[in-house]
């Protein structure tokens, strides 16, 4: 299980729906060799579906929570110009997911149900925003590292097989790639602003470098759901080189920032084409997957409250909703 917001909820400790092969129906194989989006319609292989849900139910978990740690900063935004950028920007983050609790729905799911694992803790969020955002500059280095290795993860998931999950990361994309760029700008100002402000900023790319490496999940070796999403086109490239890209992209923007990176180990080598860089430290993205991260209790504690404090919302639609079909069904009478 993996290619998701971040692929990091794929520990090893998790069980994954393991596919049972050689039951998959001709016309889904057909469809995959042809490269062709499998809709909803189509005959899915009970795994296929298992893994699906799973993933993009993960993924949607991870958009809603990643509204808490910048939402952190919208009434403390340094201007007017600022708050409204990022008040727009967490916005986004629920609108995605909204589309993607769509998306899963479209398998026969009920994101009641979806919303219900997710706050007894059944299934998982990226473990990116299991970190605190102790300064402004934090949500500079969040929009830059953790939207930008979103994207990297999610532009290939626009070709993932199942089609609805590919067109919401259509739509999704577009506006991470706005994230991205606002989380730049806002480091490239403090950068080149005080020296406090410069320090600030360095402090926050020194403290979401390595957890952002950590998005792209486990190394290939650690990974072992990944050779099956392979074959069934849900995920395009291994964690491995998905990282090595983000690093590859990140390195020169960094300097364009004029900021350094918490690695002495990179560096270009000419021979692989690639940047090198350290190792990660996977033993504290596992620590913070099994909920022992700086804010995990607190991400969960306001999710569960929030969900409490809508629960008049959902009445209320409902009701309407209600109101609504017998009015429906009285005129057809
Ligand atoms: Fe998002
Ligand atoms: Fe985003």
């Amino acid at each position: 299980m993996v290619g998701v917001y971040g692929n990091d909820f794929t520990a090893p400790d998790e069980t994954a729906p393991r596919p049972a092969t050689g039951d998959e129906p001709e016309t889904f194989r057909a469809l995959l060799e042809g490269e062709g989006r499998v809709e909803p319609r189509d005959d899915l292989p009970d795994a296929y579906r298992r893994t699906l849900v799973r993933q993009i139910a993960q993924h949607a978990h991870s958009e809603i929570i990643g509204m808490q740690p910048e939402g952190n900063w919208i009434s403390r935004a340094p201007s007017l110009r600022r708050k409204a950028i990022l008040m727009a920007k967490v916005q986004d983050e629920a609108g995605h997911g909204l589309y993607l609790y769509a998306a899963a729905e479209t398998l026969g799911v009920d994101r009641a149900d979806l919303l219900d694992q997710l706050h007894s803790g059944r299934q998982k969020y990226s473990s990116i925003f299991n970190y605190p955002t102790l300064t402004w500059a934090d949500v500079g280095a969040i929009g830059w590292l953790v939207d930008g290795a979103a994207i990297v993860n999610q532009v290939p998931l626009c070709r993932c097989s199942y089609g609805p999950y590919a067109r919401a990361m259509i739509r999704v994309c577009k506006e991470e790639s706005f994230h991205q760029r606002q989380g730049f700008e806002i480091l490239h100002t403090l950068s080149h602003g005080t020296p406090a402000q410069k320090a600030m900023a360095q402090d926050a790319v020194d403290r979401y470098w390595w957890p952002s490496l950590m998005m792209f999940g486990p190394p290939d070796d650690d990974s072992p759901n990944s050779a099956q999403s392979m074959a069934w086109g849900i995920k395009r490239f291994s964690n491995d080189d998905l990282r090595q890209r983000f690093v590859d992209m990140t390195v020169p923007q960094a300097e364009a920032l004029g900021l350094t990176l918490p690695d002495p180990e990179i560096r270009w080598n000419d021979e692989r084409g690639h940047y090198d860089f350290g190792e990660v430290d996977f033993t504290e993205l596992f620590e913070v997957i099994k909920g022992n991260g700086p804010c995990n209790a607190e991400r969960m504690a306001h999710r569960v409250r929030a969900h409490e404090d809508g629960a008049w919302v959902r009445e209320a639609a409902n009701a309407y909703a209600d109101k609504q079909a017998a009015r429906a069904g009285a005129d057809v009478a």
